[in-house]
């Protein structure tokens, strides 16, 4: 076994699924908290690893029928939504997401009600009915230049469900927001006071966290961002020691990018805790490749939406991929990679 799979013969397992995805012309879409050995395999037989922005890109441009989607529910019915005549598998359809799970449709729906005045934005982590009651959908890539765009033209915002990333988009853009009171289970867990003690350890460290992390650990952040913005800095950044504030499922890519230097998983508790950095999602853990194999083989664990609420929900995720192929454009087009207020200015309306 390695060090996070479940599986006691990784090989003949992942040679299952290389059969399986074949015979079903299925491509592997990964995200970058699941198992390292599905990870290497979405990326050896053709597939994709990324953040949830990229996922979401990769099953809807690729040419497949079927997407087997190796991460947590709403990534998978995200494609769902994206591409509803394609065949959509997944290792374990129970695999969610607390801050789903923290957001039921009615009563966010009621919250939207009662604000009829504000934008709603909501994170890419919520279930298909609460994507279908917003105007924007983002992720962790795109959430602050997003925002950034509809303050500068004065739009007040109504965010969910994640308090941290909300609250962190709302210091660095100074943007109106209301936000509900989500948590992810994993990065709420990291610590500030146990931070700075690790910090000081390791005065050369630099610190990248994901902005689902509580302020305290934020604010000794050298860099936030995505998973894939993560990953680059880890491989740009000029340190040996960088101290890792999410999922560690995200070291495996980490490590391959960047050999050499040294990894620290941030404290997820004190002293007197069992484990000092257990930083990883039970719903991501759920997916292994044996039951990847038997989703392909039997057509089990398809993700199925109603089509009239899949039409509602792309539309708000639509605008988010159109916002962020015009943010490349532009950036492209600049060479500049530093943030530009210039750059939004021609968004459409929500
Ligand atoms: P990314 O979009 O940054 O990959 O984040 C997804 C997620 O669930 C983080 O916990
Ligand atoms: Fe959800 Fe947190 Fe797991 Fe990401 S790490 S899928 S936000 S519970």
């Amino acid at each position: 076994m390695n060090a996070r799979s479940n599986e006691f013969d990784l090989p003949a397992a992942a040679d299952r699924v290389r059969t399986l995805l074949a015979r079903e012309g299925a491509v592997l879409v990964a995200h970058y908290y699941v198992d390292a050995a599905l990870q290497e395999l979405a990326e050896q037989t053709g597939g994709c690893v990324g953040d949830s922005l990229e996922m979401a890109r990769f099953g809807r441009d690729h040419p497949a029928r079927t997407l087997a989607v190796a991460g947590v529910r709403f990534m998978g019915e995200t494609a769902k939504i994206l591409s509803p005549d394609k065949r959509i598998l997944m290792p374990d359809l129970e695999a969610t997401c607390s801050l789903d799970l923290g957001c039921p449709a009615a009563d966010f729906a009621a919250w939207c009600d009662a604000h009829p005045d504000r934008t709603v934005v909501v994170y890419a982590n919520t279930s298909a009915a609460v994507k279908a009651r917003a105007d924007w959908v983002v992720t962790s890539s795109i959430a602050l230049d997003l925002i950034a765009a509809l303050h500068a033209r004065g739009e007040k915002i109504l965010w969910a469900p994640d308090r941290h990333l909300g609250a962190y988009v709302q210091r660095q853009t100074g943007a109106d927001m209301l936000l509900w009171q989500g948590a992810c289970v994993v990065h709420d867990e990291f610590k500030g006071v146990e931070l700075e003690l690790m910090r000081a350890e390791h005065p050369q460290a630099r610190v990248l966290a994901h902005p689902e992390s509580p302020e305290p650990v934020l604010a000794q952040a050298d860099v936030v961002g995505s998973t894939t913005q993560l990953i680059d800095a880890a491989r740009r950044l000029d340190t040996d020691t960088l101290i890792v504030a999410t999922d560690q499922g995200i070291l495996h890519k980490m490590r391959a990018q960047a050999p050499g230097k040294t990894f620290l998983a941030a404290p997820t508790a004190g002293d007197s805790a069992t484990c000092k950095s257990c930083a990883h999602c039970p719903w991501m853990a759920m997916n292994a490749l044996s039951s990847l194999a038997d989703a392909l083989e039997h057509g089990r664990n398809e993700i199925l939406l109603d089509p009239a609420l899949g039409l509602r929900a792309k539309r708000p995720i639509d605008r988010m991929l159109d916002f962020a192929e015009r943010r490349k454009r532009r950036v492209q087009a600049s060479g500049d990679l530093a943030r530009d207020g210039a750059l939004y200015a021609r968004v459409g309306p929500a």
